[in-house]
């Protein structure tokens, strides 16, 4: 009898890691794993994992990376099912892009408060009044504000695609981080941020930088785009989550500050043994990335849930946003 609730226990702890039983859970989480390679056969499912996903979820996916290379992914594979272990607007994308494939968010509730910030109704009204602005939109946003937009960028790729844009007039939407480190790069084109912002990104203070540089003065600092310009500005390199970890790779130096969400550290260690990497801040943690366990993907599989679906009216105006961010080589 007791043993039975132990096991139920130390399933959904899974997430947490921290209260685990060494042992028995090993049997447990195998068993999951085993099942979750097992359903993905038979169901010609492919995994997906954002950088920002626990270790265990990053170590059963078939791609782990940025928001652009599973973007890619989703448009470039043949299976049937994807599982999409990141946010919602990530798993929406996928199936913007891949309408004939099955997507699956495996917790239902994730999402991104960022992507929230922006609606399509509210840049219709912007539209309005600024008829002759074109709209670049962040993909960290609902395809219904896809839909509004003119084309799409991610963290990687946003510098690329605001210079290749041919008007003078430009709204970014909804990350006002990311769209000032672009305008401050960008100085042929007047470039109007809306006030959106990541909770976990935009929190971290340059006092924070200070602190880690004093403690770790051979460190090189690397954040991503989505930091305050305080932060920013004090950075050795300013990047995506596969931007972050390539450059650290290849990097000679064996010590880095890293200024993005703390799931980055699995591969930034996985690839880097040698290496030492020092989380900028406490506050690093996106509760939305932290929300899919390993159980969350065998339902996910089993139960084929939750389906995402886009209306079709909204998925082809979407589709043309990203589908021009896509062509940017
Ligand atoms: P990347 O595209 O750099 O992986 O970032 C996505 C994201 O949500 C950052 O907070
Ligand atoms: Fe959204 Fe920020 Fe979480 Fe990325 S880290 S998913 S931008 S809340």
């Amino acid at each position: 009898m007791i043993v039975v609730n132990i096991s139920a226990i130390l399933v959904i702890d899974l997430k947490t890691d921290a209260n685990i039983i060494e042992g028995v859970i090993y049997m447990d989480k195998q068993k999951i794993i085993d099942e979750i390679i097992k359903l993905k056969r038979e169901k010609d499912a492919i995994i997906l994992a954002h950088n920002y996903q626990i270790p265990e979820v990053q170590e059963i996916a078939d791609v782990v990376g940025d928001s652009l290379a599973l973007s890619r992914a989703a448009s470039n594979v043949d299976n049937k099912m994807i599982v999409f272990c990141g946010v919602h607007f990530m798993a929406e994308s996928a199936k913007i892009l891949s309408p004939d494939k099955k997507v699956l968010l495996p917790a239902k509730d994730a999402g991104c408060p960022m992507a929230d910030m922006v609606t399509a109704e509210k840049l219709r009204e912007y539209k309005e009044k600024n008829p002759d602005t074109y709209i670049v939109c962040y993909v960290n946003s609902s395809a219904a504000v896809k839909a509004e937009c003119d084309i799409c960028c991610t963290s990687s790729n946003a510098l690329k695609v605001v210079s290749s844009v041919d008007a003078e007039k430009i709204l970014f939407v909804p990350d006002r981080n990311l769209g000032n480190y672009v305008k401050n790069k960008v100085k042929d084109k007047q470039i109007d941020l809306w006030p959106g912002f990541c909770i976990t990104h935009h929190r971290v203070k340059e006092s924070e930088v200070i602190k880690a540089k004093e403690a770790h003065p051979d460190a090189l600092v690397l954040v991503h785009p989505e930091c305050n310009e305080n932060v920013v500005k004090m950075a050795d390199f300013v990047g995506s989550t596969s931007q972050i970890i390539e450059f650290a790779t290849k990097s000679s130096s064996k010590k880095f500050i890293i200024g993005t969400e703390m799931g980055i550290l699995h591969q930034l260690r996985k690839l880097n043994p040698d290496k030492r990497f020092y989380l900028l801040s406490p506050g690093f943690i996106c509760a939305n990335m932290k929300k899919t366990g390993l159980n969350d993907v065998l339902n996910a599989l089993k139960y084929e849930r939750f389906e995402i679906t886009v209306p079709e009216d909204i998925r082809a105006k979407a589709l043309t946003s990203l589908q021009r961010m896509m062509d940017i080589k």
